[in-house]
């Protein structure tokens, strides 16, 4: 099949059937009124997208600009999620799968973060992985507010994270190992943008890994946002970022985190066989990877 270009949706939209005598077999009134709800989404479209000559396919994500192959994402063979479908039994291959099912994202972080810009923050991860009190909605509510499955091994913040840009974040329950995917020797990050300066507060932007940070839901990650420079850093106040509206709404706030979304995010679901005693809080013996995320909906919380 030929590839549609910018261009050439433009011509196929606005001359339907390449101009060759198209027959008009619906009324008038009706051709009228799709003639003019095609103009005004072709509009949309140009306005939202730009009719850019990037053909599909052509199109560079972060780390091609960055100058990283495919190659040079390693699967992570870490058996970390062992108990979780109750407990089969996984060939090496089958345990990459379904860690990369639980934690790659493949770099939509940036998706996520656009389309907080472009909603001027009214839709945000790095919000809905929050327990800032002002929010109404914590790790102890994401279950029944929004269906949201908790990581196993975090625990509600009781403040600021000041190692996460005062972000309030779940926070690693203390005798649980570490994440092995958020390890930055093992799967290096994509350095592009600010990712790896220090600030001159002394604080850090790190590099971090390619699979992010764990945030305490299941298949969200979290990245340090190449977009957060100097500028961004000395502007940031994460109290007002939670709490005043003429800061959060703000379309050119630079958050410090971008988060992403991987498959595991709506195919993770509480097990039928044995489930959670505590849907809220649910251990990993209780999750099955595969069932689907059914409890997860999108309410607004009183
Ligand atoms: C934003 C939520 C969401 C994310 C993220 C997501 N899925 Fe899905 N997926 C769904 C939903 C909802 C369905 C069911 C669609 C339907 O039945 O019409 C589905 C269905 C599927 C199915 C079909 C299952 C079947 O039984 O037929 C496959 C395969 C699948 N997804 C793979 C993936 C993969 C691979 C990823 C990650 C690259 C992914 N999904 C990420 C929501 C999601």
């Amino acid at each position: 099949m030929k590839t549609l270009g910018c261009e050439a949706i433009v011509q196929h939209v606005v001359h339907p059937g390449g101009g060759k005598g198209g027959t008009a077999v619906t009324p008038r009134s009706r051709s009228i009124v799709l003639g003019i709800a095609l103009v005004g989404a072709l509009i949309g479209a140009i306005a939202a997208g730009g009719c850019s000559r990037s053909e599909p396919g052509h199109v560079l994500d972060e780390a091609q600009q960055a100058g990283r192959g495919a190659q040079t994402f390693r699967h992570a063979s870490e058996d970390y999620f062992h108990d979780m479908d109750r407990g089969v039994a996984l060939t090496q291959e089958e345990i990459a799968g379904r860690n990369m099912w639980l934690v790659w994202s493949g770099g939509n972080d940036r998706f996520w973060d656009d389309m907080t810009n472009f909603t001027f923050g009214a839709f945000d991860l790095l919000k809905s992985i929050s327990s800032h009190p002002s929010q109404g909605y914590s790790r102890d509510t994401r279950w029944s507010y929004l269906g949201l499955l908790n990581e196993p091994c975090f625990e509600k913040p009781t403040g600021p994270d000041p190692k996460r840009f005062n972000l309030w974040l779940d926070q690693r329950v203390k005798d649980c190992p570490a994440d092995p995917f958020e390890n930055e020797q093992a799967y290096p990050g994509v350095k592009t943008g600010a990712r790896g300066t220090t600030f001159s507060s002394g604080e850090k932007l790190p590099v971090g890994s390619y699979y992010g940070y764990p945030t305490g839901i299941i298949g969200l990650r979290l990245f340090p946002n190449p977009a957060f420079d100097e500028k961004a850093a000395k502007a940031w106040d994460a109290q007002r970022y939670y709490t005043d509206p003429k800061y959060y709404n703000r379309a050119d706030l630079v958050r410090p985190y971008r988060v992403g979304m991987a498959c595991g995010f709506c195919h993770v679901g509480p097990s039928p066989i044995r489930p959670p005693g505590d849907p809220a809080h649910p251990q990993w013996p209780e999750l099955s990877s595969t069932v689907g995320a059914q409890y997860m909906w999108v309410d607004v919380h009183p």
